[in-house]
């Protein structure tokens, strides 16, 4: 098998962050895109040095031309505008969708074989522009919050016990906002039910700090977070490259699994080298089932939308 390659559009903090993780981690090839002349090449350039100090296996270059990202094997798409304090990720939507939109086509021309993996906001609904802009197989498109967002819960749970982050599995659902749906029932730490370990109005709490673990971070950089993103997008595309199947919540195309026919929205998936492999259909109680049904009308709401600016 040759030797993958992976792009990533945008060379802003999320962009150029992936670039680096994938560069270290040796994943691929990696060629780091943006339209800003000298971005790109530039914290590319940096990076590459970074690798004589720390070395790992594959190129990485920076580059405006779309003929460097020629028969990439997945393309990470972060273009956009981020939102700023006072923002939510839907005021974002209109001016990311034409972005969306253009970069998809781009890639459409460059790598018709590719998988994408979204990461701008509002994330559900761009990664809905993505795969209708690019006619891709929808097992070929998928977006990146879930990881993120299960990584935030992961982390204030593994806080506030005092437990190793990576005994902690947070499994999370629904669309990228502040109605995403937390399921204490099915998190785990060492294979203990959350619900074993901490009180449940403890448990609320960090579901609420969860919720609104994007504007936290905004709020104190006055920008979006970018490290925990990026690692969600490499994580991401590592299963894949390495046909790893490991699940975890992404925002798929669901065809009738959770009673949702033809929406992109946040639900526990099986990645694999053929993309998503399959969506896990979980149990859900009445007022989980509320809660995603909710979130997933807000998503449907915002897709309306966009279909009237794509
Ligand atoms: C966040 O939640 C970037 O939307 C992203 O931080």
């Amino acid at each position: 098998m040759a030797y993958p390659k992976i792009t990533v559009v945008g060379a802003g903090n999320v962009g150029a962050t992936a670039a680096f993780i994938a560069s270290e981690k040796g994943l691929g090839d990696v060629v780091l895109m943006d339209i800003v002349e000298g971005l790109a090449e530039g914290k590319a350039l940096d990076m590459a040095q970074a690798k004589a100090v720390y070395p790992a296996a594959g190129r990485l270059i920076g580059t405006r031309d779309w003929a460097a990202a020629a028969d990439s094997d997945i393309v990470i798409i972060t273009s956009g505008l981020a939102r700023k304090p006072g923002m939510s990720r839907d005021d974002l939507l209109a001016n990311n969708a034409r972005i969306v939109k253009s970069v998809t086509e781009q890639v459409v021309r460059s790598s018709p074989q590719a998988m994408i993996i979204v990461v701008s906001n509002p994330l559900d609904v761009m990664t809905y522009v993505a795969a209708k802009v690019s006619g891709f197989d929808k097992r070929r498109v998928m977006g990146m919050a879930g990881a993120l967002d299960s990584a935030r819960f992961a982390c204030f749970i593994a806080e506030q016990l005092g437990v190793s982050v990576g005994d902690v599995q947070g499994v999370l659902m629904g669309g990228h906002g502040d109605d995403m749906v937390p399921l204490p029932r099915y998190t785990t730490v060492a294979g203990i039910a959350l619900t074993e370990l901490m009180a449940a109005e403890t448990i609320e709490a960090l579901i609420e700090r969860t919720r609104k673990g994007g504007i936290e971070i905004v709020n104190l950089l006055g920008t979006s977070a970018y490290y925990a993103p990026a690692a969600g997008a490499v994580r991401m595309a590592e299963a894949i490259l390495n046909d790893t199947r490991q699940v975890m919540s992404c925002c798929v195309y669901c065809d009738g699994a959770y009673g949702i026919s033809g929406e992109y929205v946040g639900v526990p998936a099986m990645l694999s080298a053929g993309g998503v492999e399959k969506v896990i259909e979980l149990e859900l109680n009445d007022t989980e089932r509320a809660m995603f049904d909710a979130s997933a009308a807000h998503v449907r709401q915002l897709t309306e939308k966009v279909d009237t600016i794509i």
